[in-house]
């Protein structure tokens, strides 16, 4: 692929004047290079994106190209107003107006049916349905309202690599593959959007857990469902049954497509081998102990993703707190920085503590278990 010029913009929203004149002048310049068909990433209270013209099949394939990413893998569609969706998509139940008042802007992501022709065929791979969300970020929304248009944006790493939660991160996976990165620091939630379909008037099902928990979804949506076709993966309530396979790799490939098609590849791997470790504090503790004096002294370079509540109690080459097991939001938002981490300092075998699937817990799990290749131990 040929070298790209990236162009880089500061953004810091608590400025003076001054500077939101020359913040101002910063996002017109980003928001025209995407309505010429460019790319730009940006942040949202997620992650940061990969941005371009949804309606663009050149600057979509051009996200593609970036990534590196499976030309069957959907692309999610950024708009910074509800007024922006009956362009995209076809008349919607009462159940998502409901649920779009509750959430947006916010991290949900709704797979609707599409008005046909609204976007590239490239964003849905095909699919006659179209996910969109509106994001719960000044700048995304200042940048998204500038554009005008559609901005299909994944999620600006490297196909395969841990989600960006920082500019520099993309830096990292894609300078010289975009046009344009807008930095407005670190990213709030930390974890992807929740990505949901509707099943019927009263019933969602998740497609893959995120910054809206099921428990808060459950408020306006009768019924919650978990998709269970996700491949590879292995939801962690599943995981007691999945026992006698912990520790293996995978369950096998689900019989059924997974209806988020993006779920089944593999995500968020660090380049070290990694394990969640799930049972009571101080089994974790004994377990997570033994296993690295075993691997330090067999010469392995050694990480531990710990609560701050047992931090203290571990001894490996990089120990990073993950924030208090009483606030689950904190662990989020480190997970994929702490994940990078792990990479940039040669890290070959990490353990991390796992956690309950309640709450945002679900959507942390989720990653964890995909970052560990489902490699997990019940103790
Ligand atoms: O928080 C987020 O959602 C971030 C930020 C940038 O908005 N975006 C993101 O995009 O995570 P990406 O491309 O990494 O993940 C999109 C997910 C994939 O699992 C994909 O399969 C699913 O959404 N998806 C997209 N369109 C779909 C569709 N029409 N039907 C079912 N799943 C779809
Ligand atoms: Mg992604």
């Amino acid at each position: 692929m040929q070298s790209i010029t990236t162009q880089l913009w500061h953004i810091n929203s608590s400025s003076s004047q001054e500077g939101d004149i020359q913040q101002s002048a910063s996002l017109h310049e980003a928001a025209v290079m995407l309505r010429e068909g460019k790319l730009v990433a940006f942040p949202t209270e997620t992650v940061y994106g990969l941005g371009a013209d949804a309606r663009s099949t050149q600057a979509v394939q051009g996200i593609f190209e970036a990534k590196g990413r499976p030309s069957d893998n959907p692309l999610i569609v950024h708009i910074g107003r509800t007024s922006q969706l009956d362009e995209l998509v076809l008349p919607y139940s009462g159940l998502a107006s409901r649920l779009m008042a509750a959430f947006w802007p916010g991290p949900l992501t709704m797979v609707l049916p599409m008005r046909e022709g609204s976007v590239s065929p490239l964003v849905t791979a095909g699919l006659s349905t179209v996910a969109v969300r509106i994001p719960d970020h000044p700048v995304a929304l200042q940048l998204l309202e500038l554009a005008g248009c559609p901005v299909a944006a994944p999620s600006a790493n490297l196909s395969g690599r841990p989600s960006p939660t920082k500019a520099e991160h993309v830096l990292d996976d894609l300078r010289g593959r975009l046009h344009g990165v807008v930095d407005g620091g670190a990213t709030g939630v930390g974890v992807e959007s929740t990505v949901i379909e509707l099943v019927d008037e009263r019933t969602v099902r998740i497609l893959r857990p995120g910054g809206v928990t099921s428990e808060q979804l459950a408020m306006i949506a009768q019924h919650v469902l978990l998709d269970d076709s996700h491949g590879s993966e292995i939801h962690p309530q599943e995981v007691q049954q999945h026992a006698a396979a912990a520790g293996a790799t995978a369950t096998g490939a689900a019989a059924e497509a997974p209806r988020s098609p993006g779920m089944k590849y593999t995500h968020y791997a660090p380049q070290g081998m990694m394990e969640v470790v799930l049972g009571s504090p101080e089994q974790t503790v004994l377990y997570i102990r033994s296993k690295a004096a075993q691997a330090q002294a067999s010469g392995y370079k050694t990480g531990i993703l710990a609560f701050n509540e047992h931090a203290a109690g571990y001894e490996a080459d990089l120990i990073i707190e993950a924030g208090s097991l009483e606030r689950l939001e904190e662990a989020a938002h480190l997970l994929y920085d702490a994940l990078r981490e792990f990479d940039k300092q040669g890290i070959q075998m990490i353990w991390a503590e796992g956690c309950e699937p309640e709450g945002i817990g679900m959507a942390l799990m989720n990653r964890m278990l995909k970052a560990a290749g489902n490699r997990v131990q019940l103790v």
